[in-house]
C-alpha cells in the first residue's frame, strides 16, 4: 500500500474480527517498528504481544476501570470527545473497551528508560522529549499493520494501572508502558477520510501562529 493511504485512512480501529494473526503477518508488523529514529540510535522500545485469552481478560478488567469513569464523565459533558457525534464516538469506544480481551493482539509498546535522553528535564513542564524516542516506534508498527490489512487501536488508559500490567507480564524495573496497541482484522472497512482539523489550523511558517 503507498503509505500516504495508509496515513489518511489509519483510523482508530473500535471492531474486530476474533481470528487471529497469522506469525508471518504479525512479524512483519512487529519488525516495521525496528526502523523509527530514536534518540542516539539507542533503540530503547521494546514490543510485548500479548495472546493470551486469561492476560487479555485481566488487562481488559483494569482498562475498563478508568475507561468507565472516563465516559460517564464525558457523558455529563465534563470531557469533549472529537468535533460531534459524542454519541457515537462513545458508543464505538465502549464497545471496544468491553471486546478488548477478544481482539488477537494487544501489544504493549514498552520502553527502556535508561536509553532515552530527553532534552527538556530541566523545563517547567512535564517532559514531552521522552516520548519522542518510544512513539515514531509504534507509529511505523501502526502504519505497516495498516498496509498488512490490519486495523489498530492506539491507547494508554492501562498506563494507570503500571504497576500491575508489569507483574503480570513480568516487565522488570527500568521498563515503562507507554501504550497498548490492540490489533487485528477490522470487522468495519477502513474509514476513507479521518475527521482532521485543516492544514492551516496546525502548520505555520516562521513565527508562531
Ligand atoms: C496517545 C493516544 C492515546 C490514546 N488512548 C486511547 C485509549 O486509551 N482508548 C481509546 O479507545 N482510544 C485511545 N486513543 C485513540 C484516539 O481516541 C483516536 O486516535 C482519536 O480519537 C482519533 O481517532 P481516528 O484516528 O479514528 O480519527 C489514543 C490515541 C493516542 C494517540
Amino acid at each position: 500500500m503507498e503509505v500516504t493511504e495508509a496515513m489518511m485512512t489509519n483510523g482508530t480501529c473500535r471492531y474486530y474480527k476474533e481470528d487471529a494473526i497469522p506469525d508471518d503477518v504479525l512479524m512483519r508488523v512487529l519488525d516495521a517498528a525496528r526502523y523509527a529514529p530514536q534518540g542516539g540510535n539507542r533503540q530503547p522500545v521494546r514490543l510485548l504481544v500479548v495472546r493470551d485469552p486469561e492476560k487479555k481478560r485481566q488487562l481488559k478488567e483494569w482498562y475498563l476501570q478508568p475507561w468507565n469513569a472516563y465516559m460517564a464523565a464525558a457523558k455529563d459533558g465534563m470531557i469533549k470527545i472529537g468535533s460531534g457525534e459524542l454519541p457515537r464516538v462513545l458508543t464505538d469506544a465502549d464497545n471496544f473497551a468491553n471486546a478488548m480481551d477478544k481482539i488477537p493482539a494487544l501489544v504493549v509498546v514498552c520502553a527502556v528508560m535508561d536509553d532515552i535522553h530527553p532534552t527538556d528535564m530541566d523545563l517547567d513542564r512535564p517532559t514531552v522529549v521522552y516520548g519522542c524516542s518510544i512513539y515514531p516506534a509504534m507509529q511505523n508498527m501502526v502504519l505497516k499493520a495498516r498496509d498488512e490489512g490490519l486495523g489498530t487501536t492506539v491507547t494508554t488508559l492501562l498506563c494507570h494501572f503500571e504497576p500491575q500490567v508489569k507483574a503480570l507480564l513480568n516487565i522488570p524495573n527500568g521498563i515503562a508502558t507507554a501504550a497498548v496497541v490492540a490489533m487485528g482484522w477490522p470487522a468495519k472497512p477502513f474509514p476513507k477520510k479521518l475527521d482532521r482539523r485543516p492544514l492551516s489550523d496546525m502548520v505555520f511558517f516562521e513565527s508562531y501562529g
